[in-house]
């Protein structure tokens, strides 16, 4: 079996995760049994910089071909972001109608949660964010500038069939998991989106009768968040509350360097997109030294999307083993010391 994939290093150090966790990517084909075509292109603010566009024009009629994209990051700090953003990677979500935005958190052995307490696997759960709608949608607009009259409107979307596609995605994890959905939205002051979407996640769990269902506002399932991590197993949110919610489940989890996260089209007529939670890290880009297991975990996650779920486990297995031996490199955002060449040469070892 050959798959075909498509790389989108991006910007900053998506650039670097992506380079550097290739060969892994390949490596775990090879021993199991199946092939990876690769193409790499080099979208993104570079490109802007020098032809005034992240991509190009067909972007989405070269991507829509392959089994699968797999995704760096984007966003470089002299371009503002909604234009970087704007021109690449929310246009591959949406037109690639990607609904279900799939990101784990999980505390693995061996790695400090910045909250007191916990040991590794207390903290496990998944976040179910709806990807195409919601605040993110590009319904509104930005008149009278620089008049005392100017004004902006941004509209929230909350349709029946997206937001019913992602309760119900978070509803059949929630089984198969054997366990628990917590609901976050924020319908003591959004009477209209919100408040549908609770309607339409009652109507759901009536399908459901197995799964517990929890509802949380979203300022406190922030808290919660922070306070008893360990009590959460799935959560579906809207888009916006999703993005917050995951990256306070990546740092819980001990870093923004080990979230990985997929962005699934359900009906499989488009290319699934896979990429780390973070993004292309101004602070550090250039200095060897990102955490690339977001992306191996994201590659592990892609895999098991294609239905490659040995290479899928053999991956996220490996990242767990390097976790748990406190002799294996570690990039400075885990405390230690080691580059990102380090972390990934310790891991084709261990395969
Ligand atoms: P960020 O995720 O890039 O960085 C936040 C912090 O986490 C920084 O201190 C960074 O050094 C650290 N960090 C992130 N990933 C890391 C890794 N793999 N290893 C070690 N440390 C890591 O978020 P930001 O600073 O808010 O955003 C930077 C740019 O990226 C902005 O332009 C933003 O719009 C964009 N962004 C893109 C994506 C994406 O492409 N998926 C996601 C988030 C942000
Ligand atoms: C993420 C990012 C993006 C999002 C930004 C860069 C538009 O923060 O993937 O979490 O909000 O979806
Ligand atoms: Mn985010």
């Amino acid at each position: 079996m050959t798959y075909s994939l498509a790389l989108l290093p991006g910007d900053g150090i998506g650039v670097e995760v992506i380079d550097e966790t290739l060969p892994l990517l390949e490596d775990v084909a090879d021993t199991h049994g199946f092939s990876v075509e690769t193409e790499r292109y080099d979208w993104g603010s570079q490109r802007y910089l020098e032809e005034g566009a992240m991509m190009p024009d067909d972007a989405t009629d070269i991507l829509e071909g392959y089994d699968a994209i797999l995704l760096g990051a984007v966003g470089h700090p002299d371009i503002p972001d909604h234009v970087t953003l704007r021109g690449m990677m929310l246009p591959i979500r949406k037109t690639f109608n990607q609904q279900v935005c799939k990101r784990p958190s999980v505390l693995f052995d061996g790695v400090e949660s910045p909250l007191r307490g916990y040991d590794g696997d207390d903290i496990d759960f998944v976040v179910y964010r709806e990807n195409t709608e919601g605040e993110y949608a590009d319904i509104g607009g930005h008149e009278h500038h620089g008049f005392g009259h100017e004004v902006a409107v941004q509209t929230a979307v909350f349709t029946r069939k997206g937001t019913e596609d992602i309760v119900r995605a978070a509803f059949e994890e929630a089984t198969e998991r054997d366990g628990k959905l917590t609901n976050v939205t924020k319908s003591n002051a959004q009477a209209y989106g919100m408040v549908f979407w609770d309607e339409i996640v009652d109507e759901i769990a009536a399908d459901y009768p197995g799964v517990e269902v929890e509802r949380l506002l979203v300022d406190a399932a922030s808290m919660d968040l922070v306070r008893r991590p360990d009590e959460f197993d799935v959560i579906v949110a809207s888009n916006l509350f999703g993005d917050i919610l995951t990256d306070i489940g990546a740092i819980v989890s001990g870093s923004m360097g080990l979230a990985p996260s997929a962005n699934i089209n359900v009906e499989g007529e488009y290319p699934s997109m896979f990429e780390p939670v973070h993004g292309s890290a101004p602070d550090i880009a250039g200095d060897g030294i990102a955490n690339p297991l977001a992306t191996v975990l994201s590659i592990s996650m892609l895999y098991d999307h294609l239905g490659e779920t040995a290479a899928a486990s053999t991956l996220w297995d490996a990242v767990e083993t390097q976790l748990a031996d406190s002799d294996a490199p570690r990039t400075p955002d885990l405390g230690g010391d080691a580059r990102t060449s380090a972390v990934v040469a310790d891991l084709r070892d261990r395969l």
